[in-house]
């Protein structure tokens, strides 16, 4: 039986009750290789997802970041781009749908979430800081690090325990947070690092009641609260239907009444705003909107572009307002949920509950033979490849890289393996594809060795480490 505690709409009301809001216009053909040829495929790329290339995948799972599917009227908006230098009219339909719907003040473009990671670590933190947040995420952990500040895990317990349902695994533990506040000292922690759904628990949400009181912790000590806004939106959705006085609100307001709680926001458009590429940082502080339209000119491009093309930011302004619409979001976390409904009617380890944008396999279980210093997810990754020609991306120990003071693995509680979906672009009939799969590894699991890493790079290990077949 599903041990999903969040059913889709259909199995709570004994029909399927959604459906996607759009139809298919335009199709990409995709081929499945033959078994000899992905094994090449597999060496050649060093047993590394990130290293294959795309043509030799069939389904397309490594990431939701950058693969989805823009609609006719952002395809439209493309060709509306004005790219001048300065001031392109695109950059303005950009600010104006960032001030209605997250309701900041001031937008600094950038060509994606790191960069704007980069500026807004650049700009807060100084050496010897500590920077709360509510589990880390690589990129975002690793500007804060060369920042000279250090990452702090502030989240709830249950978010480390893969098979707890709470419901809102991405919340902050207020003690926890206190506890440092006291401990480092106010000066010294420059903002809270708070993700809107946590990527690498699962992509689990943060309530909003949680937010409220975080908020006034914060206020007690002086200290700002600035917001990964990547998957916002899913969070949004969670707080609608999990949270009683939210039930009633919609996306839009949801997201904006959230952000009103924070001092600004990062976003990889990439991900909630249905583009291939973008990102942006929005801020309310005047002070610090001056400094940071100082350094987007040194890293990124011109304050009114940031990297991006005109045509770029118009297709981003216009995936905003699509993203909050509800019916869109229903439909992509439901997708997400039916993939992990299935999954766990066989008994497969998946995270619970199923979060917003993949499902997240129990490498750590369903391997249990594999010692984690043999890489038991990056294993599942390559062999669920292997059998079906599905992309998946490890997130565990290769993941979590060494601990830069002692040089060792950082040994993360959670060993998994995600499913990403991309929005808008993958049928039901894909999904029961990916169910069987992982279902045939499953079976077979007691056969799969571990790995060994022969190539380790020094920084995001895990974009091109290389490693071997133990046998
Ligand atoms: N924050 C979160 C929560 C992310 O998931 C990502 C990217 C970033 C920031 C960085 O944004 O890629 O535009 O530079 N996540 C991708 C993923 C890569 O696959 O989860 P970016």
């Amino acid at each position: 039986m599903s041990q999903s505690r969040y059913k889709t709409m259909g199995q709570q009301f004994g029909r399927r009750s959604w459906a996607e809001p759009w139809k298919i216009k335009m199709v990409e053909p995709i081929s499945m290789t033959s078994p000899k040829e992905r094994q090449k495929a597999l060496i050649d790329a060093g047993y590394n997802t990130f290293l294959l290339r795309s043509e030799d995948v069939y389904i397309d799972l490594l990431t939701d970041s950058g693969t989805s599917a823009m609609s006719d009227r952002q395809w439209a908006g493309m060709m509306l781009g004005d790219e001048a230098y300065a001031g392109s009219r695109n950059f303005y339909h950009l600010e104006e749908a960032v001030k209605t719907y997250y309701g900041y003040k001031y937008l600094v473009p950038t060509h994606q979430g790191r960069g704007a990671e980069h500026l807004i670590s650049q700009a807060l933190i100084k050496k010897g800081d500590y920077i709360p947040g509510n589990m880390y995420f690589t990129t975002t952990r690793l500007h804060q690090e060369i920042a000279g500040g250090t990452f702090i895990d502030v989240i709830i317990d249950e978010a480390h325990d893969p098979d707890d349902t709470h419901p809102f695994k991405g919340n902050i533990d207020p003690e926890k947070l206190e506890t440092l506040i006291k401990k480092a000292g106010k000066e010294n922690i420059p903002y809270v690092s708070l993700a809107g759904t946590v990527n690498m628990a699962g992509g689990q949400p943060v309530s909003m009641a949680n937010l409220k009181a975080t908020r006034k912790l914060c206020n007690r000590y002086g200290i700002p609260i600035y917001l990964d806004a990547t998957r916002m939106v899913e969070n949004a959705f969670f707080i609608q239907e999990r949270e009683a006085e939210y039930s009633g609100k919609s996306i839009a307001e949801i997201l904006k009444e959230f952000c009103s709680y924070t001092d600004g926001a990062w976003m990889s458009a990439k991900k909630d705003h249905l583009v291939n590429i973008g990102g942006w940082l929005a801020v309310n502080d005047n002070e610090l909107f001056d400094k940071l339209r100082n350094m987007v000119v040194i890293y990124e491009g011109l304050h009114t572009y940031g990297g991006m093309a005109g045509r770029d930011m118009e297709a981003i302004a216009i995936g905003i307002s699509e993203a909050v619409q509800d019916d869109h979001v229903r439909s992509r976390v439901n997708q997400v949920r039916y993939l992990g409904d299935l999954l766990s009617e066989w008994d497969i380890p998946i995270v619970q509950p199923v979060g917003g944008h993949a499902i997240f396999l129990n490498a750590r279980s369903i391997y249990d033979h594999i010692p984690q210093d043999q890489f038991p997810a990056q294993r599942l990754a390559a062999e669920l490849y292997l059998d079906s020609g599905i992309r998946a991306m490890e997130r565990g120990i290769v993941s979590a890289g060494r601990d830069p003071e002692t040089g060792d693995h950082r040994y993360p509680k959670l060993e998994l393996v995600r499913l990403t979906i991309p929005r808008r672009v993958y049928t039901q009939a894909h999904m029961d594809v990916v169910a069987e799969a992982v279902k045939a590894i499953f079976d077979n699991r007691k056969q799969t060795k571990g790995l060994k890493m022969v190539y380790e790079p020094s920084v995001l290990r895990f974009f091109q480490a290389r490693f071997e077949s133990i046998t």
